[in-house]
């Protein structure tokens, strides 16, 4: 070979049989061939096993979505670029025109609006409710054909607990599939209910560490071989370093989650005491109006700590400002502390009754609790609230 082929065709390095990687090695390579013109059409009507182009599949998007299917305790996965690419690629393929969806007031922002914007130009029409309104939702249900009931729990920013066998009775009993976004809860949690689809942005507790976005839809068999094609039509495809990254993060999530879990328990426990909050929302917390579903339905509460700053919207300005261990930006769920002060959510598509039912006022606060010393954490929140105490 000349040496302009030999870069493009280089040396085949094989691994001896019986001398395995410990890690396994990241598939970065958007083709795979076959040897012959029928094997490579067996292998796309799905004939033979093997991989052809990424946009479809990879080894190692495919050792991830094999892993996160077993972890959520369902039968199989499909990954791709992030959360809410996921809740796209999932309402645009099982909705279509004349289909109805119940969602919710306290549903992510993102999620809402594609639901109320982006589905609605294709005439799928929707409903919004509280997440605690069951006797609402049993009424629209009742009322009209719903395709979807798509949900959160806990919910973003404000820790609310949707009652997960009563949704899953209300959706079943009308024939509605669910859909629960279950980015905050994790991969570990929620997997004991007959959900249809877990949604999860792998972004947050997956990843860990703030560097990588992901996103998964997990389900049964069926539904996984119903959605593919759509994701594979619609192209946000995860990166095989991403994935590889997102499988890393997977050896440390348990351990992580839990770390997250108990210093959000400590902090959430502190600010309910503390004479400038008004309101803790944190699961964990035993004087939360969703602790007791919350302890029957999950293991571990999360990162997110909700609070209400009696100094309203300049307190919590303030507050956000002076914080020296927590970044002041979005998302969760990574080993480093994470504040977002009221004027920095979404929620501008609700009407001013709705963002009232929504439980966010002009001084809320939200933190995800990260990785660091606790008693640092909490010397950093006791001086960032006094500097929220002095606006008053
Ligand atoms: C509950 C929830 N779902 C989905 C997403 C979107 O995920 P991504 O940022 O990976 O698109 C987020 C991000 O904050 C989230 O909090």
């Amino acid at each position: 070979m000349r040496k302009p082929t030999r870069a493009n065709h280089p040396p085949n390095v094989e691994v001896p049989a019986g001398n395995q990687p410990v890690v396994a090695p990241i598939y970065q390579s958007v083709k795979f061939e076959f040897e012959t013109v029928d094997d490579t059409l067996r292998s796309l009507r799905g004939e033979r096993a093997g991989f052809y182009y990424l946009r479809s599949s990879n080894p190692t998007t495919r050792q991830l979505e094999l892993t996160l299917a077993e972890l959520q305790g369902r039968e199989d996965c499909v990954v791709c670029a992030s959360g809410v690419g996921a809740i796209a690629q999932t309402l645009l393929s099982l909705t279509q025109q004349g289909d109805h969806v119940l969602c919710f007031i306290e549903t992510y922002g993102p999620t809402r609006q594609l639901i109320r914007h982006t589905l609605e130009k294709f005439g799928v029409t929707h409903t919004l409710l509280s997440i605690g309104d069951l006797a609402g939702i049993e009424r629209v249900l009742a009322s009209r054909p719903t395709r979807l009931l798509a949900f959160e729990s806990p919910t973003n920013p404000i820790n609310r607990i949707a009652d997960m066998e009563a949704m899953i009775r209300l959706a079943r009993a009308h024939g509605a599939l669910t859909l629960l976004d279950n980015t905050l809860a994790g991969v570990h949690q929620h997997g004991q209910y007959d959900i249809d689809i877990y949604l999860h942005s792998l972004t947050k507790f997956v990843s860990g560490h703030g560097d990588v976005m992901g996103g998964a839809a997990i389900a049964n068999k069926s539904l996984i071989r119903a959605l593919r094609p759509d994701f594979t039509l619609l192209g946000g495809v995860l990166d095989p370093h991403a994935a590889f990254l997102l499988q890393r993060g997977l050896k440390t999530y348990f351990v992580r989650y839990q770390a997250h879990s108990k210093n959000a328990q400590r902090i959430a426990e502190y600010l309910s005491t503390h004479a400038a909050v008004e309101r803790t929302h944190y699961p964990g917390l035993a004087s939360d109006p969703g602790h007791a579903l919350a302890r029957s339905q999950m293991s571990e509460f999360g990162s997110i700590v909700s609070m209400d700053l009696r100094a309203g919207a300049e307190g919590a300005r303030r507050f956000a400002e002076a914080l020296r261990l927590f970044a002041m930006t979005a998302s969760l769920g990574s080993t480093d502390s994470l504040v977002l002060p009221q004027q920095m959510f979404g929620g501008r598509d609700l009407t001013e009754e709705q963002q009232r039912v929504a439980g966010v006022t002009a001084g809320t606060v939200r933190l995800s609790i990260g990785l660091e010393d606790i008693d640092d954490l909490l010397e950093d929140v006791r001086q960032a609230l006094a500097a929220a105490e002095a606006v008053q």
